[in-house]
C-alpha cells in the first residue's frame, strides 16, 4: 500500500515537472496544452497532422510543406541558429501568417487561444522538455537609411553572395538555387522579394534585420551574425528593401497606348 502510494508521489512529481519544463507564457497568459489541443484539431490538423509531424491530409499538396514540429526546428524566431524559439516567436508566427506559403495569420483567434496553441504545438518536440529556449538576439540602432547604406548594402550584397541564391535583382533565380533542399529534403528557392509586399518573419526592417541575424532554421539561409557587424546587416537591409519597390527610384516613365494599354516598348519590340 506504502509503495503504491510512494509510487503515485512519485508520477505526481514526475508530471509537475514536465508541465513546468513546457510552461508556456505570453504576457499574463498561460498557455493550457489541452484547450490547445482542442483548436489544433479543430484548425491546423488539417495541414500539420495529428502527430504535429506535418502530414496532414493537404500536406501533400503544399510547397513548402506545413512545419513537422516533431524536430522543432523554426523558420522565424528571435534566437540563435539552432536554439529554441521563445514563446512569444511562436505567438508573433502564429498571428502573422508566414507569408509565401500556405500558412495563414490566426490573428481571428484570441490571445488566449493562441497562447494554448503555442502550449500545445511545444508538446510535439521533446525538445521543449529538454531545452530551454535561446537568448533572443538584440537588435541595436544602426545606421540611417540613405542613399550611401542602400550602396554600401549593395556592395554587401554581392560580397557575401546573396545574389547566388537570391539573384541580383532579388527574384529567387540566382545560380546556387539549382538543388537547394530543405533540412527534410525538399526543393527550395528564395521568394521573389519583388513581388512579396511582405516577408516570411514580418514586414518591417527590424524583422528582416532579426532573418539576418538569426538565419532561418532548416533552410539554406544562413545567419549573417558572425559575418557582418551591425551597420552592415542595417546597409544590407535598407538595399534588400528596395528589391520590393518601397524605397527604389521613380520607375522609368512608360508611355502607355490610352485605348489598349499596350506599352509603347512592347510595341517596339513586335
Ligand atoms: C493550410 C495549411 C496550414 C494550416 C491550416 C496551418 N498551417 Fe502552420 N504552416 C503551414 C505551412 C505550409 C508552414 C510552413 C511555412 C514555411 O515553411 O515557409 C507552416 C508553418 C507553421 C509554423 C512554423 C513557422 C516557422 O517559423 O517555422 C508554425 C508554428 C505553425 N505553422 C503553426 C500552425 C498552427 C498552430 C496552426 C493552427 C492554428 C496552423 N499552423 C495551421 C501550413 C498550415
Ligand atoms: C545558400 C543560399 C542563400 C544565401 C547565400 C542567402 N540566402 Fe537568403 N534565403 C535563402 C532561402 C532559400 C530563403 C527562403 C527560405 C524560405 O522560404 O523559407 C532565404 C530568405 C531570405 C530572406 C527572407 C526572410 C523573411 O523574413 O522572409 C531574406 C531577407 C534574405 N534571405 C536575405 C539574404 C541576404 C541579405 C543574404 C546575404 C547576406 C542572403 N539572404 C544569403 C537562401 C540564401
Amino acid at each position: 500500500m506504502q509503495r503504491i502510494a510512494i509510487a503515485s508521489t512519485l508520477l505526481i512529481l514526475a508530471l509537475t515537472v514536465t508541465a513546468a519544463g513546457q510552461e508556456t507564457r505570453i504576457g499574463n497568459l498561460a498557455g493550457d496544452a489541452h484547450r490547445g489541443k482542442q483548436l489544433y484539431r479543430r484548425y491546423c490538423i488539417g495541414c500539420h497532422g495529428a502527430r504535429g509531424d506535418g502530414l496532414g491530409d493537404n500536406a501533400p499538396w503544399m510547397d513548402p510543406k506545413p512545419r513537422d514540429f516533431t524536430a522543432a526546428t523554426f523558420k522565424c524566431r528571435s534566437t540563435p541558429t539552432g536554439t529554441l524559439p521563445t514563446d512569444k516567436d511562436l505567438y508573433d508566427t502564429l498571428s502573422r501568417g508566414v507569408h509565401a506559403s500556405g500558412m495563414p495569420s490566426w490573428d481571428a483567434l484570441t490571445r488566449r487561444e493562441r497562447v494554448d496553441l503555442v502550449a500545445y504545438v511545444k508538446g510535439f518536440s521533446a525538445r521543449f522538455h529538454e531545452e530551454k529556449a535561446g537568448a533572443p538576439l538584440a537588435i541595436p540602432a544602426g545606421t540611417p537609411d540613405t542613399a550611401e547604406s542602400v550602396e554600401r548594402g549593395h556592395a554587401l550584397f554581392e560580397k557575401m553572395n546573396c545574389w547566388s541564391c537570391h539573384g541580383k535583382q532579388g527574384r529567387g533565380n540566382g545560380p546556387s538555387v539549382i538543388g537547394l533542399t530543405d533540412s527534410k529534403g525538399f526543393a527550395i528557392t528564395p521568394y521573389d522579394f519583388t513581388g512579396a509586399n511582405r516577408f516570411k518573419c514580418g514586414e518591417t526592417d527590424q524583422d528582416m534585420y532579426r532573418v539576418l541575424v538569426t538565419g532561418l532554421d532548416g533552410t539554406p539561409m544562413p545567419s549573417f551574425a558572425d559575418a557582418l557587424d551591425a551597420n552592415q546587416l542595417w546597409d544590407v537591409v535598407h538595399y534588400v528593401q528596395t528589391f520590393r519597390g518601397k524605397k527604389a527610384p521613380a520607375p522609368v516613365q512608360r508611355t502607355s497606348h490610352p485605348q489598349t494599354g499596350d506599352s509603347a516598348g512592347s510595341v517596339g519590340n513586335q
